[in-house]
């Protein structure tokens, strides 16, 4: 159905934190009884970061939020609302966003985490778009932030070499342009609840926690092999839109072996995903928006380019969205351009 006073959603900000502690998988083995060729083979990574006690999820997310801010050359003040995409932060309660409001100088602004797995930047960035397109906010920060290698002590070694630290933001600005979500695709399987599980019931100090981590690889691993192409078969659906349309997939970084598994299947050169887990492992929600900032940073992503961001998760959680990031000369040439505005 058509609608009047379409809202288009451009991303006119990106930036980062991560923590300046570097742990390769050399280092990891002395903690370990794991190889760096077993890591590098079996997962594609080749080091990640590590958030010390002071680089809290918070405190992370608000580094990256500041340097989105930045770069979009939007104040703190002209921000309507703030979305977290996090996995679990230090507290139960206040929210993530809740502290970057206060950290930033936010005020009075509607600010909420998203749980979502490693799919909570893809959560996040779904759920800015409907508040965007409706044209109740002008201006939305969307954050990933992970700081899971805390929990590394309780942990043995198939989770404990995957997973690394950091943050990623973007600035989400309404224009009148056509650009911004193309199409998407939410969706969940609790009754894979128990495939990955963080478990803090035993213990309300996390690093005491007792049996903290419950995790089958293996079945997490079919399922995103399965489940990533799927999901952007569905986005680029809802966009009208094919993947010859699509510059970039941005997936979400858990194993170079589940991208290549998918893009085999998708009959996609792999050249077409973006990849960085060999500098970071998986940041879990942060994952995405580290990898568009870089590809962005370094110019392999233009800023005309129409992306499509696939994650999975905990949950068990999926989502894809289709982004075209800027507008398009012929919008008659993308006629889906229209349906999510
Ligand atoms: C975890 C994961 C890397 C394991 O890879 P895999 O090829 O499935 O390995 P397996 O679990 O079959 O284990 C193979 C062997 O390696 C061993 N192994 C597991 N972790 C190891 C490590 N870090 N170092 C060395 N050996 C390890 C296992 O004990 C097993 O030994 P065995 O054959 O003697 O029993 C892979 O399943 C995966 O990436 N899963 C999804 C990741 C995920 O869930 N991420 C979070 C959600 S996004």
């Amino acid at each position: 159905m058509e609608r009047h006073n379409k809202r288009y959603g451009k991303i006119t900000g990106w930036g980062i934190y991560t923590p300046p502690k570097v742990v390769t998988n050399f280092d990891m083995e002395k903690n370990w009884d794991t190889t760096n060729e077993w890591i590098v083979q079996r997962t594609g990574i080749q080091q990640r970061r590590f958030a010390s006690e002071e680089e809290t999820t918070a405190f992370m997310a608000t580094q990256a939020a500041l340097n989105a801010l930045e770069k979009a050359d939007v104040q703190a003040s002209e921000i309507d609302l703030i979305i977290v995409g996090t996995c679990l932060a230090e507290d139960f309660t206040p929210s993530v966003a809740c502290i970057v409001q206060s950290a930033i100088g936010a005020k009075n602004i509607p600010a909420f985490d998203i749980s979502a797995g490693c799919s909570g930047f893809v959560y996040s960035l779904s759920t800015a778009y409907q508040f965007l397109s409706t044209g109740l906010y002008q201006r939305i920060l969307v954050i990933g932030a992970e700081n899971l290698t805390r929990f590394f002590e309780r942990s043995d070694r198939t989770f404990a070499v995957l997973f690394g630290d950091g943050a990623g933001a973007i600035v989400l600005e309404q224009t009148d342009q056509p650009c911004g979500l193309q199409g998407f695709t939410l969706g969940a399987d609790g009754s894979g609840q128990d495939d990955i599980r963080l478990n803090t019931s035993s213990g309300l100090n996390r690093f005491d926690a007792g049996h903290l981590v419950q995790f089958n690889g293996r079945e997490v691993f079919k399922f995103a092999s399965r489940i990533l192409g799927k999901a952007c078969d569905q986005a680029l659906a809802q966009s009208n839109l094919s993947l010859d349309d699509v510059d970039w997939i941005i997936p979400h970084q858990a194993n170079i072996r589940i991208i290549q598994s998918a893009a085999k299947n998708m009959g996609v050169p792999i050249g077409k995903f973006y990849i960085n887990i060999d500098q970071y492992g998986n940041t879990s929600s942060a994952s995405i928006p580290l990898a568009l900032f870089e590809g962005l940073e370094s110019g392999r992503i233009k800023p005309t380019d129409t992306v499509l961001m696939v994650a999975f998760g905990a949950g068990l959680t999926w989502g894809a969205c289709v982004v075209q990031l800027a507008p398009v000369l012929n919008p008659q040439l993308h006629p889906a351009q229209h349906s999510w505005a």
